[in-house]
């Protein structure tokens, strides 16, 4: 049974309904109480209310109903206060309470006007509760607030401008909800592109047929509410990620912002060149990782302050055969040959196998180019930064020899395009 509240179709909704995707924009939702609300196939069912000032609300014990759904009030704005027996607290923004195993009632009192999102979740007794975790980097961070019988509700922020991929989900039954509490989040697809979602509106993932890309423009919060166990998986993933990236940091002294610039110029050129989001997924994290192998390089070699032997110069060659040995059979398994191939040239001249032409990969010779770029964009030891004009004139004079022309011209394309949105926003 799907109950879901009348919503305008929107050409997104369309084109999105294919794609395993429903999109519930806040403004064209309408209910008798709450401001927002809706129901998902009988199995979770979020409403937004208000309250004013001293309104009274009520969260019904459930400890001897064991198939009473379980309730959490996560508050989105102002001050409830919270009584249970002699615990009391002033709960604000991003606080929430369940209704989990309460063997009382709980008692709020709004101390000022206050907005809060209203979960209910059908449960049976089968379910355990998790411990709750907070996984944090500066760039995203995922808070698990609840878990029962396989259902998640995870508080995610991310870092303006991150890129997020919503990929099919291991269990193709699964129901995953984002509901955008704070900032604006754009889908960079080529089906959806304009989609902007704001907050109050939702996605609605089900049966997801293919990746898709979007970017956070703001610093954004959402809620990811999942039928299926999805939190350790992400979380380990995202952890992963962290992890091999501060190896190459700590060893090489790049800093992690050189990957991150990689991965935002090798995303650039993959979208000009129209690449799908599966693709774009791969190379992202190809990009971000392409120097992972240097883990492998001794430190004395690549920090050596004199000029390197032949010797040690063979070595450091080996770093993205390194790069994908410690890829393959992992979660980034598939961006392991584009990391092997991030040095090798179109006329041959690269390393380490030196291969040639279409032997190499289009997201190979993307990151080949984001990467002389940035190398030639900022400071090094021995010279100062290259202007914009002086690489790119750089990049054209290697066209055709080091690079495909194709993949120089959508590089450029891409830089001007990202210069010109910094420019006007
Ligand atoms: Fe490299
Ligand atoms: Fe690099």
């Amino acid at each position: 049974m799907t109950a879901l509240l009348p919503l305008n179709v929107s050409k997104h909704e369309v084109e999105a309904v294919n794609l395993g995707l429903s999109i519930f924009l806040h403004d064209v939702h309408n209910s008798l109480r709450a401001n927002f609300s809706f129901v998902v196939e009988a199995q979770l069912e979020i409403r937004e209310y208000s309250l004013s000032v001293f309104d009274k609300l009520r969260l019904p014990a459930s400890f001897l109903q064991p198939l009473a759904p379980i309730e959490l009030i996560y508050i989105l704005e102002g001050q409830l206060f919270f009584q249970l027996a002699s615990v009391k607290r002033n709960l604000g923004p991003g606080d929430f309470v369940v209704s989990d195993q309460l063997n009382r009632d709980i008692h709020l009192e709004a101390q000022s006007r206050v907005r809060y999102l209203h979960f209910s979740l059908p449960v049976t007794l089968q379910g355990v509760a998790k411990e709750y975790e907070v996984l944090c980097s500066d760039l995203v961070s995922l808070r698990l607030l609840f878990a029962r019988n396989n259902q998640e509700l995870t508080h995610v922020s991310l870092k303006a401008e991150e890129v997020m991929f919503l990929s099919p989900h291991s269990n193709n039954q699964a129901t995953e909800l984002y509901y955008i509490l704070e900032g604006t989040l754009a889908c960079n697809d080529a089906a959806l592109k304009g989609l902007v979602l704001k907050p109050r509106d939702c996605l609605k993932v089900n049966g997801l047929t293919k990746d898709l890309i979007f970017q956070a423009q703001t610093d954004l919060k959402y809620l990811y509410f999942a039928s299926a166990p999805s939190f350790d998986s992400l979380s380990h993933d995202l952890l992963e990620l962290q992890r091999l990236a501060e190896e190459v940091e700590s060893k090489d002294g790049y800093t992690s912002e050189h990957c991150r610039r990689i991965q935002s110029l090798a995303l650039i050129t993959g979208q000009v060149l129209g690449l799908s989001s599966e693709r774009l997924l791969v190379l992202s994290i190809a990009a971000y990782l392409h120097d992972l192998g240097k883990v492998n390089v001794p430190v004395e070699i690549l920090k050596k302050p004199t000029s390197l032997s032949s010797d040690e110069w063979e070595i450091i060659k080996q770093h993205p055969r390194f790069g994908e040995e410690l890829l393959i059979g992992g979660p980034y398994d598939k961006a392991a040959k584009i990391v092997a191939q991030h040095h090798e040239r179109l006329d041959g001249s690269g390393y380490p196998l030196g291969l040639s032409g279409k032997e190499i990969l289009t997201e190979a010779y993307i990151i080949a180019v984001a990467d002389t770029y940035d190398a030639m964009t900022t400071d090094r030891p021995y010279r100062k930064a290259l202007s914009q004009d002086v690489a790119f004139a750089e990049l054209r004079r290697f066209a055709g020899i080091h690079y495909p022309e194709l993949i120089v011209d959508a590089s450029i394309l891409g830089i001007e395009q990202q210069t010109f949105e910094s420019v006007i926003h």
